[in-house]
């Protein structure tokens, strides 16, 4: 299900802390004819046998499979001597399991089988017997479901006797992959026994927190027995000051967990920059420990003022003569009455909700006065409307079903999250596109060739219209091959009639995403290869009579940021695909420094979606595993790059601090400026990083990152912004005027955290 590019990637293992104890034995094992590395507490499952096609007879385990290749299970086996190959496959990994392993858990009722992640479906097999399955195949009853990042952890009960003892055991793995890579290509299999204690979830990532009045924040942890005995111990907590290195206060309390049950335990803590907790529970019996970790949100974001105020993009750009829906952004105390001089005719606006609809205007630039009063007063700014051929003039801001609900994705959630994005304020502060990703297509095209949505997607231009109504932007996703990243239909051959579709829709925005395109290109491709699918799809949006933002997805080859406007591109994506970890941020947006000066207005370098508030990409969905200060970094970064904000995250679950994250109209601005610039890299040493935006009016915006694991505080010269003079500087995220200051500026930033500062 992977994108052709992801072959080629280092995948980022996510280290699991499980402290189990070590044993001495030494492990004896083996996969196919190759021997295992074991590790003292694992038997590590590097290597696998491996067949393309599907027999059931092959998951037995006295099966003869001498003949089948030797691959490693790290890696896709299309870049293994398979290369091109979808469907059923088969992995056949051979192991020895010591009976010395029953002595090295206090538990010795299950065998642990972490089969990492399976690209993209599997069925798996010890020793014949079924032991777990993830993802459906095309042969079951609903049909193929790809769960590629779902993790395959399963378990055996020990006591059916399913394991044989100090002789070679045969885990049998039936593979479906629809599209891209396929089979294991994460982190390494393998094997252990729990201990009891090991059934004790602390799932600190997954505490829920709700901040109160009196500034402090209330945490809900979930502590969760998975295995079926009681779980009994003594539960530690220590609050941590980690700027000042002191503990604050701990504690201490006994529970008692029935099986396979949880028990959610509240704390109220304080609430600033540089809180940590710990957790560490001690059994009762064993005396044996799990911990966990936790720093707490803080929110830096203000509350919104009671008196209205306008926000967001200060620009907008539209074809003459197409349709326009626009919201306007603001915020103050309910309700708001909006009114607009010099609206251009054709247009109208709509006094309650602020939305503007009607037919773009000749060609021009027509400055509106937007006005939005409430009982408490009224503010006034100028918002341009530049009826032309240029879009995007301002980095495309909103929303993205992939990262919550990957190919999941329904009419239904597309709605909901519309009118959370306006319920909850997000709107407000100018984030107003819905794009749809992969996963709405239906299987095959109607007689006459078009494109339909699928069982999930009844009526397209209903969603359009449900969008348009609210002022907000539709948009959708394909792929120039003949199938998408996720083996859904994609355009090839059909462009005009596809881009005649999205218009009738009433789509805004296309992402158009290589994937299975690649097939059609020669190894390796050539520019004119990479350029030709998307100067196709971008003529056949042009010839639409709607304003159609393009955005391109090969993942930054060939350096698309040099020609995507030549092909009627205003979005580029740069990278492979992020994921919700601080290297993967380096990997996207820090590693953008070289190509900033490319950005201009309507030419947005894309360093792929956000990673913050409830993610899943189809799977259940889960916190976001960056940490706050992480999570400050990636938007403050995000918003110096002016790159495309779009949200990632389940928005009806969206919490308090990511809330606050995604609605400071400060930050936001520095995205938004109307200059368009991408921040340069000034510095770049000793695991600092100091951004610089050059803003409209002669402003900058300065980030500064703190690239290291430790609270640290460092001077920054003042020359490195273009300033040797006075200066006045402001804290945007707290939106807060830090005074007038000469020559260098002191900051105190917490572990891959930021400050974003403006100077003027
Ligand atoms: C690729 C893209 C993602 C997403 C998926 C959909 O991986 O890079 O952003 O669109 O395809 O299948």
């Amino acid at each position: 299900m992977q994108t052709p590019n992801r072959y080629m990637r280092d995948y980022t293992t996510l280290t699991l802390r499980l402290g189990f104890a070590s044993f001495a034995a030494a492990l004896l094992t083996q996969a196919g004819a190759a021997s295992t590395p074991a590790t003292a507490d694992r038997l590590m499952l590097s290597q696998a046998r491996f067949s393309t096609g599907d027999d059931m007879a092959w998951r037995a385990p006295d099966f003869d499979d001498s003949g089948w290749k030797v691959l490693n299970t790290t890696q896709y086996y299309q870049t293994q001597g398979f290369e091109g190959y979808n469907g059923y496959s088969w992995y056949r990994i051979h192991v020895v399991i010591p009976s010395s392993f029953k002595s090295s858990t206090d538990w010795p009722e299950r065998l642990r089988i972490y089969l990492s992640a399976i690209d993209d479906a599997d069925e798996s097999y010890l020793n014949g017997v079924r032991i777990g399955k993830t993802g459906s195949m095309p042969s079951d009853p609903h049909g193929y479901e790809s769960r590629w990042e779902a993790p395959r952890d399963y378990a055996v009960d020990l006591r059916t006797g399913i394991v044989r003892w100090d002789r070679d055991n045969v885990i049998a793995v039936r593979v479906y992959d629809g599209a891209g890579g396929g089979g294991f290509y994460k982190d390494m299999p393998y094997l252990t026994m729990p201990q009891r204690v090991d059934g004790l979830q602390l799932d600190a990532g997954q505490a829920r927190h709700h901040f109160l009045a009196d500034g402090r924040v209330q945490t809900t942890l979930n502590v969760r027995n998975n295995f079926p005995v009681v779980q009994r111990g003594v539960l530690q907590t220590e609050v941590r000051d980690v700027a000042k290195g002191r503990v604050l206060q701990s504690g201490a309390r006994s529970i008692t967990i029935a099986p396979e049950k949880s028990l959610a335990l509240h704390w109220t803590w304080p609430t600033r920059l540089g809180i940590q907790v710990r957790y560490r529970f001690v059994d009762a019996i064993s005396g044996r420990v799990a911990t966990a970790t936790h720093d707490l949100p803080y929110r830096l974001t203000p509350p919104d003022a009671p008196t209205p105020t306008l926000h967001g993009a200060r620009l907008l750009g539209a074809r003459p003569g197409t349709p326009l829906h626009y919201r306007i952004a603001a915020t103050g105390r309910a309700p708001l009455h909006f009114s607009a001089q010099s609206l251009p005719q054709g247009l109208t606006l709509n006094a309650d909700s602020g939305v503007i609809s009607g037919t773009t205007p000749n060609a021009g630039s027509y400055d509106v006065q937007l006005r939005v009063r409430n009982a408490l007063g009224d503010a006034t700014r100028v918002w341009t409307l530049v009826a032309g051929e240029q879009l995007a003039l301002t980095p495309p801001m909103g929303w993205n079903s992939w990262n919550a609900y990957g190919l999941n994705v329904s009419d239904a959630l597309v709605r909901n999250a519309a009118q959370v994005l306006i319920d909850k304020g997000l709107a407000a502060k100018g984030w107003n596109s819905i794009n749809i990703d992969d996963g709405w297509e239906a299987p095959a095209r109607s007689a006459n060739g078009e494109i339909v949505g699928n069982a999930r997607f009844p009526d397209m231009t209903a969603l359009g219209n449900f969008l348009h109504d609210r002022g907000l932007r539709f948009g959708i996703y394909s792929s120039p091959g003949a199938t998408t990243c996720g083996g859904y239909l994609g355009s090839l051959g059909h462009e005009l009639q596809d881009a005649a579709s999205y218009a009738r829709w009433g789509v805004d925005y296309l992402k158009y995403d290589l994937c299975s395109y690649a097939a059609n290109m020669s190894k390796p491709p050539t520019l004119e290869e990479h350029q030709r699918p998307y100067h196709l799809m971008g003529e056949a949006l042009h010839k639409q009579a709607r304003s159609i933002v393009f955005s391109l997805c090969q993942y930054g080859e060939q350096q698309v940021w040099t020609w995507g406007a030549s092909v009627g591109g205003s979005v580029w994506r740069m990278t492979g695909d992020i994921s919700d970890n601080w290297i993967s941020v380096q990997e996207t947006g820090f590693a953008q420094a070289p190509h900033t000066r490319f950005v201009a207005p309507g030419r947005w370098n894309d360093p792929d979606m956000l990673v913050v508030g409830q993610l899943g990409w189809g799977d259940a969905l889960r916190p976001s595993r960056l940490t706050p200060d992480e999570q400050y970094s990636h938007i403050s970064l995000w918003s110096l790059l002016a790159a495309p904000l779009l949200l990632g995250n389940d928005l009806p679950s969206l919490d308090e601090f990511t809330l606050s994250l995604l609605t400071n109209h400060e930050v936001i601005d520095i995205n938004q400026d109307a200059l368009g610039m991408g921040a340069q890299r000034k510095l770049n040493q000793d695991d600092w990083q100091v951004w610089v935006k050059e803003l409209e009016g002669g402003a900058k915006a300065v980030g500064v990152f703190n690239m290291s694991s430790r609270f640290r505080s460092t001077q920054i010269q003042s020359g490195l912004f273009g300033r040797d003079g006075q200066f006045q500087l402001r804290d945007a995220w707290r939106q807060k005027d830090l005074g007038v200051k000469s020559k260098n500026i002191t900051v105190n930033v917490p572990g891959h955290g930021a400050m974003l500062l403006v100077v003027k």
